[in-house]
């Protein structure tokens, strides 16, 4: 099998250009250990470990299921009692992890906080402006999240087909294309737009090793690509999950004038850990991406990965060449 070397996999020092990006109540050590032994980078999620301490010990659970470099999903999100990040981030800078995905806002804070201390950033946004503002601050590469994707597309609204490109032209770090990316077709087209490499959340999400309940894996496998709600629209703080009963009645009640407190209860994060625990896929919101229509089975982190690269570099030998006529 060829493999696919590109500025991300040298400079994050990763077998494949393939990144698991963090997933609330899914990045656990499981999960992020399978993605690195299969040669791919793995994040855990540092907000599912209810304390730093916990963090901790979840980095060292991975540590003893792999040898292989992996990081760590710090989200910033708005929120009325903030976890404490920079606690966080000490625990992160002292179990000596390498790399961060950093998400949610402005990483000014950090970017200052990780990089003396020698750990790598890529920032997850989703806007050309947004990476931008994330290079000239100093992160090491940008994933850039379309409308496609899974959790938070943000407000623009501008899918990957237009967005990465649009960042390829305007960046000169490394760039890693992310939402609504499941397969080989998708990592080349990344490649063809001048992306880096690929992040994925939903796929990852439904492997053998995605610590999550076998139903809401069935429920992926079976939902096609308008099965996803968005969520918060009106408060200007969009999510995309899994359309089910929950999620439809927060749009109603949004989209009727409804204020955060009408629909607090029907969102708590408790709900939705739930739901991937019992595997009941109505019991609260969860994220999932436009992506799951292309998703058709539960295969192990290492068959998914391999198949994604052996597949792209067919493609590019076989179906691609063969359209150049001898003549060109
Ligand atoms: C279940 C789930 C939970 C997620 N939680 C987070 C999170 O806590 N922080 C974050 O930065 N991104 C989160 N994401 C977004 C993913 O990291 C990734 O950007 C997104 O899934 C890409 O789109 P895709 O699902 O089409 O691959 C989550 C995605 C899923 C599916």
């Amino acid at each position: 099998m060829g493999s696919l070397r590109t500025r991300f996999t040298e400079e994050f020092g990763v077998e494949h250009p393939i990144v698991q990006g963090g997933m609330q109540w899914v990045g656990r050590a499981e999960l992020v250990a399978a993605v690195a032994e299969a040669g791919a980078l793995g994040m855990i999620t540092a907000l599912t470990q209810p304390t730093p301490e916990d963090l901790v010990k979840e980095i060292a659970r991975c540590r003893e299921l792999t040898d292989k470099p992996f990081g760590v999903n710090l989200t910033i999100l708005p929120a009325i009692t903030p976890p404490p990040y920079a606690e966080y981030r000490q625990a992160i800078i002292e179990s000596g992890v390498r790399i961060v995905e950093t998400a949610g806002s402005n990483p000014a804070e950090q970017v200052a906080a990780f990089k003396p201390a020698g750990v790598k950033v890529l920032h997850k946004c989703t806007s050309v402006r947004h990476a931008l503002k994330a290079q000239q601050l100093g992160v090491d590469a940008v994933s850039i999240d379309g409308f496609e994707c899974a959790g938070h597309p943000g407000e623009d609204d501008v899918p990957g087909l237009v967005l990465i490109p649009r960042a390829a032209d305007e960046l000169d770090i490394p760039i890693i294309a992310s939402g609504g990316f499941a397969d080989a077709r998708g990592l080349v087209a990344a490649l063809a737009l001048g992306a880096d490499g690929i992040n994925m959340g939903t796929r990852f999400m439904c492997t053998v090793e995605s610590p999550i309940h076998e139903e809401v894996k069935k429920r992926i496998v079976a939902a096609d690509e308008r099965d996803t709600e968005l969520i918060f629209r009106p408060l200007r703080n969009t999510a995309r999950v899994a359309s089910n009963s929950v999620s439809r009645e927060v749009v109603a009640r949004l989209d009727a004038g409804g204020s955060f407190e009408d629909v607090r209860e029907l969102v708590a994060g408790s709900r939705g850990r739930q739901v991937y625990e019992q595997g009941d896929t109505e019991l609260g919101v969860w994220s999932v991406g436009m992506v799951q229509g292309l998703i058709d089975d539960v295969p192990t982190v290492d068959e998914l990965v391999q198949r994604i690269v052996r597949e792209a570099t067919e493609l590019v030998r076989g179906r691609l060449g063969s359209l150049i006529s001898p003549t060109a």
